[in-house]
């Protein structure tokens, strides 16, 4: 187990992931394939460790974004079914077979490496098609139709899969879009008339809100909702499944200071005290951390007291008022389960979705490991660099 040497951590509760994944595949998978996505180092959570349980659960493989995270992955675990879901580059194809990684293939540009390439081993390729997120893939029914006759032809290339991806599936609002995007996405399976292994187009909002319109899918690849980010969507989209939340971000006061009323609090002077016999703690986690300025003003927990981040956020720590004393050394949650501190709130905040704040913890935030509240593993990446 490694070591950290710092009053921040984050803890990951491996078992309730675990429930995850075979909540979402017993109620809704079932005997179809089931990716976990593990992007972004496991939407942060770190990926040796979340793989680690995805080979436990009853799920059937992972996706990631690169062949990078593909071939780390590979590493510690030589047999998992893994998906590079990002377009790799013309090169990388004969690394990918070599590694058992199989691919996407979203242009012909794509296709065309891939018949230059010297297989020595078989390629696992999944089509992706652009049926409207517009970001890759292909576009056109006889663009699709030309991929596949040619990957047909080249040795060593088995044409695994067919994919596409909704851009709007967690928009109640956006129906029709979305709507759209999955018949279109049944027309080519149907018009390319392959028999594909693995069909998939249902991100976390798609499993478990369209699953009516897709019984011609024979695979799932769910993310947030696998790191137990439920609220991402209305309750009644869940409410079947038993989904639990699977970390908390936490550190300890390192300073405490009692202030007069009007003393100005970190850079730019942007908190002045109230009154005089203020109470204010310093926290060390800042935006090297991947913890952002626009935290400022939110709430975090000690000992079931609740204090407000004041002035800015620095590089390396912030302040927190408190209306009674705490302790240096007492355990903080910035980020936890509870109205507070939740990571929605947070998400609000700054402005943006809970997933780009989690990815953003970086190396300085050692992640440690839970099954069953018992410490199973350690990881501060920045001491094994
Ligand atoms: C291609 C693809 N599939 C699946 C997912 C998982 O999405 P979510 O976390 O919304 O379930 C993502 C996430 O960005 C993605 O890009």
């Amino acid at each position: 187990m490694d070591k950290y040497y710092r009053n921040t951590w984050m803890e990951v509760y491996l078992d309730n992931f675990l429930n995850n994944v075979n909540e979402v595949k017993e109620h809704i998978c079932k005997d179809k394939f089931m990716y976990c996505v593990v992007k972004g180092n496991a939407y942060g959570f770190g990926d040796r460790q979340i793989v680690g349980m995805v080979e436990k659960s009853e799920a059937d493989g992972v996706a990631v974004a690169t062949l990078d995270c593909a071939l780390t992955i590979r590493k510690y675990y030589p047999n998992i079914h893994i998906l590079v879901l990002g377009i790799i580059g013309p090169e990388y194809y004969e690394i990918a077979s070599e590694n058992n990684i199989r691919v996407c293939v979203a242009n012909q540009y794509g296709v065309d490496a891939i018949k230059k390439s010297k297989l020595t081993k078989p390629l696992h390729i999944h089509l992706k098609i652009n049926t409207g997120m517009n970001r890759i893939g292909f576009r056109k029914l006889e663009q699709a139709q030309k991929a596949l006759n040619d990957l047909k032809k080249v040795a060593n290339v088995d044409i695994e899969g067919i994919f596409s991806h909704i851009a709007t599936a967690e928009d109640d609002d956006k129906l029709d879009y979305t709507l759209m995007q999955i018949n279109t996405f049944k027309k080519f399976v149907t018009e390319l008339n392959y028999p594909f292994k693995l069909i998939h187009i249902s991100n976390s909002a798609t499993t478990l809100k369209y699953d009516q319109y897709l019984d011609f899918i024979t695979a799932y690849r769910p993310g947030f909702i696998i790191y137990g980010l439920k609220e991402i969507l209305p309750a009644k989209y869940s409410a079947d499944l038993n989904i639990k939340s699977i970390f908390k971000l936490k550190s300890s006061v390192v300073h405490t200071e009692v202030y007069e009323k009007g003393a100005k609090i970190s850079y730019s002077n942007n908190y002045t005290t109230q009154k005089d016999n203020e109470f204010i703690a310093t926290i060390p986690l800042g935006y090297a951390d991947g913890f952002r300025r626009s935290e400022s003003s939110t709430k975090i927990l000690c000992k079931n007291q609740v204090g407000t981040i004041v002035g800015n956020v620095c590089m390396d720590t912030f302040m927190v008022r408190f209306d009674k004393p705490v302790n240096i050394g007492d355990e903080v949650t910035i980020i936890g389960n509870d109205e507070f501190t939740n990571i929605f709130k947070k998400a609000e905040s700054a402005q943006t979705i809970p997933q780009e704040l989690l990815v953003q913890f970086g190396m300085r935030v050692p992640r440690k490991y839970y099954i069953n509240n018992e410490l199973v593993d350690l990881q501060n990446d920045l001491l094994h660099k």
